[in-house]
């Protein structure tokens, strides 16, 4: 199990069935799907933080049809050389990376986090025996030095965080885009194409970079799954509808997944 604290003293949760409490007595129903909002109401930035259900019904359709499946691959791969004992994936999504990795790695304590209650509904029905969690990665409710490993994809994280709760040695395996991420998509979709935001902007003394590569590959695409790419993304609401028609049209020949990896150790 991972060691949850309480989202308001910061006193370690103690499960009671279906009833986590701190010494406290601050107390936390888990839902009927099993999962646990920890999220508290004046933490949220707004009512339904986090990805739109349509986001995220274009996103499990998309993963589920496997063209991201190298990528999981290579977080399993790299969290197996790791043995980090427990893992918490940060904006977790509907679950994709988090259930496969708990696959791959059945000895390993596995939780999954995301801000939007919805995102974290629909990660139960992946698997009901991780732990899935409401919340913020900006407040991650697990105790101090009680991680091995930290996994963000794609999502928000905090640099502070990750040093409190990483144990010293532990790693946080980061996957972003790289400049040529989805650029035909991209080109298509804007007349023009803005710079990637640098995946390792403001890294902190405490956390060394001791791999960064890129994965990349071709991706083909039928228009229901360039439909599900632009859906799931920000694309979808900052781009002109015209232009995304047009790029389901094309087929977009030329696209590329390019990711970059990057695993950092708390020293
Ligand atoms: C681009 S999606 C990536 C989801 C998943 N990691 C994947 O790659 O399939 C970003 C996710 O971060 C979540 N998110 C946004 N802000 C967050 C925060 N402050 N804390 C936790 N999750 C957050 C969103 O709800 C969304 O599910």
């Amino acid at each position: 199990m991972l060691e949850l604290i309480c989202p308001k003293c910061h006193e370690a949760l103690t499960n009671l069935g279906q009833q986590w409490r701190c010494d406290n007595n601050h107390s936390y129903d888990q839902a009927r799907q099993g999962y646990l909002n920890l999220l508290l109401v004046q933490h949220k930035n707004s009512r339904h933080p986090g990805d739109t259900p349509a986001m995220l019904a274009c996103r499990q359709a998309f993963l589920d049809a496997g063209h991201y499946q190298p990528v999981s691959d290579a977080i399993n791969g790299a969290f197996a050389r790791l043995e980090p004992g427990a893992v918490l994936d940060m904006g977790c999504g509907e679950g994709y990376y988090t259930a496969r990795l708990a696959s791959a790695l059945p000895e390993t304590r596995i939780g999954g986090l995301d801000i939007s209650k919805d995102a974290v509904v629909r990660a139960t029905r992946r698997s009901r025996s991780l732990r899935w969690l409401v919340a913020s990665s900006a407040r991650l409710p697990v105790a101090g030095e009680s991680l091995g490993g930290l996994l963000s994809v794609f999502s928000p994280w905090s640099w502070d965080e990750c040093l409190r709760t990483l144990k010293p040695g532990g790693h946080l395996v980061l996957v972003g885009p790289h400049a040529d991420h989805l650029r035909t998509l991209r080109a298509a979709l804007y007349d023009e194409v803005h710079a990637t935001p640098d995946l390792l902007k403001d890294q902190p003394v405490g956390m060394q970079v001791v791999s960064d590569e890129t994965l990349r590959y071709p991706l083909h695409l039928t228009p229901d799954d360039l439909t599900n790419l632009i859906g799931m993304t920000p694309h979808s609401l900052r781009s002109a509808p015209d232009r995304q028609r047009s790029a389901v049209a094309s087929g977009l020949p030329g696209l590329e997944v390019a990711m970059r990896l990057v695993i950092l150790q708390r020293c």
